[in-house]
């Protein structure tokens, strides 16, 4: 069946755009080849908005956002906040309050394995394979959105960690129902041997436990999580953890994958659904036409599975991708010592690929 969808692409800093533009090509390639009416708007988020507007997140994108089916984004920050924490008003705080505003508590991030890269891992390629996560991390509450203080003096500072039973069991609930559509496995990361908050969520997942007695689950303290992700990444299946843990675990957890540049994710709950690589805004190589656009691809995919259940389509990008990746062509983060210099493709030209091999699929 055709669909009717409006699109906001929101591209952000640095390297956002560069990525963005192949994410919607993609996107624009599937609906004139399945007959789907896409339409795109795009909005500024961000160091960019804040140089346009003094405002990370202008009303107009909230607005935007909100009046969208869905959300393609590409990336925020700039280097000139990272090395001036006294600064007041940042980039993050756009992607931070759209996240919160549009009630986007579940964050997944599939750690998809390409066979093609298991050599461009840094870790074994026998520990890799076979290797298929999908996290869950909790996207609106936390140390991530509790009160800040620091003292008068400035010698004392201060983030409150906080959830509430309802926000676990939301996302619990979420995480337990895509485990039951896969191999029926869920490990929830917490550190409930110190955090109040931790105890607060294994009870919670304990209970919620009871309602998907078909799944597996296990509990694992997150300095464990860690370790056992890179000794032995299979024995995962859906991981489920709260907004710090899992940002800092999915990190970890894309060297699984190869590269930061390979990882997408959909931010979903309540408002438009919002489609995003884990990668930030990468500003020492943006401009040079040089970033891994297949994130952003593969954002697209899991906007059109996810956000508008169009399994098939989804598909044929990650098949796409697949190819590109089987044909040998690498960007420069997914490269290594053997891959042959004329394989070194730049963002456009793994964009143009991804295209190519899209088309053919269609007049295969
Ligand atoms: C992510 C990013 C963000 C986060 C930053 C940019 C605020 O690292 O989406 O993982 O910490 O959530
Ligand atoms: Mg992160």
């Amino acid at each position: 069946m055709a669909l009717k969808k409006n699109i906001l692409v929101i591209p952000g800093d640095g390297i956002g755009s560069e990525v963005t533009t192949w994410g919607k090509a993609v996107l624009e390639q599937i609906a004139a080849d399945y007959g789907h009416e896409f339409s795109f708007d795009d909005a500024l988020m961000g160091h960019v908005a804040i140089e346009a507007t003094g405002n990370p997140l202008p009303d107009i994108t909230l607005d935007k956002a909100r009046q969208s089916d869905a959300i393609l984004f590409g990336a925020v920050g700039h280097a000139m906040y990272d090395n001036d924490p006294s600064l007041k008003v940042r980039p993050e705080q756009g992607l931070l309050k759209i996240r919160k505003e549009l009630g986007l508590y579940a964050n997944l991030r599939p750690i998809l394995l390409f066979d093609e890269l298991l050599d461009a891992s840094s870790l074994k390629p026998e520990i890799l394979k076979g290797t298929d996560i999908l996290f869950f991390r909790e996207l609106t509450g936390d140390v991530y959105f509790g009160e800040k203080s620091r003292s008068d003096d400035r010698n004392w500072a201060s983030d409150l960690m906080n959830y509430h039973r309802y926000e676990v069991e939301r996302i619990a609930r979420k995480a337990f129902q895509a485990a039951q559509a896969r191999q029926k496995k869920l490990c929830s990361v917490d550190k409930a041997n110190v955090l109040e908050t931790s105890r607060l969520w294994r009870e919670v997942v304990q209970e919620i436990a009871k309602e998907f007695p078909d799944v597996e689950t296990e509990h694992m303290f997150i300095d464990n999580a860690a370790m056992q992700l890179v000794k032995n990444p299979r024995k995962f299946d859906v991981v489920l953890t709260a907004n710090l843990f899992g940002d800092i675990l999915t990190d970890e957890a894309s060297q699984i994958a190869g590269s930061m540049g390979m990882l997408a994710s959909a931010s979903i709950g309540e408002g438009t659904g919002f489609f995003e690589p884990i990668h930030g805004s990468a500003h020492d190589i943006a401009g040079q036409n040089k970033a891994n656009p297949l994130a952003s691809i593969l954002s697209a995919a899991l906007m059109l599975e996810i956000g508008f259940g169009l399994k098939e389509e989804a598909d044929r990008v990650t098949a796409a991708v697949d190819e590109a990746l089987k044909q040998g062509f690498r960007t420069g983060d997914i490269a290594n010592d053997s891959t042959p210099a004329d394989k070194i493709l730049g963002t456009d030209a793994m964009g143009q690929k991804v295209l190519e091999y899209l088309k053919q699929q269609v007049n295969a």
